[in-house]
């Protein structure tokens, strides 16, 4: 935590505007540019200087930037941690710097909670309930056969996706079997190529009813696997993503898929109100989620035209 009066900067002073440090996740998914794109303008908006870095969805290069921003004396750090643990040391260090950070999209580990001050981002558990609770609904009579798309592996989105959607589909009693879960790490090639894989080791068309993917990349990547396979995607086999971007109402208006669970990646003047509060020295909650909906085959049409990415 810190009282920092927003004095303290080297750009932070006066009427000018604050100093940001922004250790983004990376540019894996239409997700992330959306968001890297509404943080930008928000900060810009605002006045503030941001100083942006691309972590590549690597956890060295992310802690470094925050380095980097300590060394840079900014007012407030923002931090989207590609994974949720291994963060402690790096926290330890700007808090010591009297540096608030700011969790921005996804957390980190419970152990680390007393190193930020607040998370602004989307409940992912709360994600994973609504698929799991869709599944839950379409199957009750057939019970399901899953196939899990993870996004990266020790991301709170990939954790949290998971256990949100068991809660919920034994909640409700659903008579299912998560086959197999594999990493796609939330990209498109990734999630093309675990779907090879499970087309290889199943038989997809007639033992697999489910497709559950933790993003619309990884989706759609797959689903350009079963299209080469001869395998129709949203009929031989269901498939919810995650986020809802253009491309994946898309995929939905086409029938290619089922479900959509929202993420929404337009955050940036909600994180600027935090950021400027924070700086303030205001009281924070620990969390603020977005906000986010859930679209079926009744919706993909009359919602494409107001998606934003
Ligand atoms: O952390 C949010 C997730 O990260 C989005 O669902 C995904 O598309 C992005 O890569």
């Amino acid at each position: 935590g810190s009282d920092d009066s927003g004095q303290g900067g080297s750009g932070g002073s006066g009427d000018e505007g604050l100093l940001i440090g922004f250790a983004q996740v990376g540019a894996e998914s239409a997700w992330r540019t959306a968001n890297s794109d509404s943080v930008q303008a928000a900060a810009e908006a605002a006045g503030h200087e941001l100083k942006f870095v691309d972590g590549q969805q690597d956890q060295e290069k992310q802690i470094t930037a925050v380095r980097d921003f300590i060394a840079q004396q900014v007012d407030v750090i923002v931090l989207a941690p590609v994974v949720e643990t291994g963060w402690t040391d790096v926290l330890e260090e700007a808090d010591a710097a009297g540096i608030p950070v700011v969790l921005a999209d996804r957390g980190v580990d419970a152990a680390d909670e007393d190193l930020y001050v607040t998370r602004l981002g989307s409940d992912f558990a709360e994600e994973g309930r609504k698929a799991g609770a869709w599944a839950a609904e379409t199957f009750a009579d057939t019970g399901a056969a899953v196939l899990e798309l993870e996004g990266t592996v020790g991301s709170a989105p990939a954790n949290d996706r998971a256990s949100g959607f068991r809660e919920a589909a034994d909640e409700a009693g659903l008579e299912y079997e998560v086959l197999e879960t594999q990493s796609g790490d939330f990209t498109a090639e990734g999630g093309k190529s675990v779907m090879e894989t499970f087309i290889e080791k199943y038989d997809v068309k007639n033992d697999v009813d489910l497709l559950y993917a933790h993003n619309d990349e990884m989706g759609l990547g797959a689903i350009q696997a079963l299209e080469e396979n001869g395998i129709v995607p949203g009929v031989d086999v269901q498939i919810i993503i995650v986020d809802g971007s253009k491309a994946g109402f898309e995929a939905g208006v086409a029938g290619k898929l089922n479900y959509i669970v929202e993420c929404n990646p337009a955050f940036g003047e909600q994180l600027m109100e935090v950021v400027e509060s924070v700086d303030a020295g205001d009281e924070q909650e620990k969390f603020t989620p977005v906000e986010e909906g859930v679209f079926g085959p009744d919706d993909f049409e009359a919602e494409l035209p107001n998606r934003q990415f």
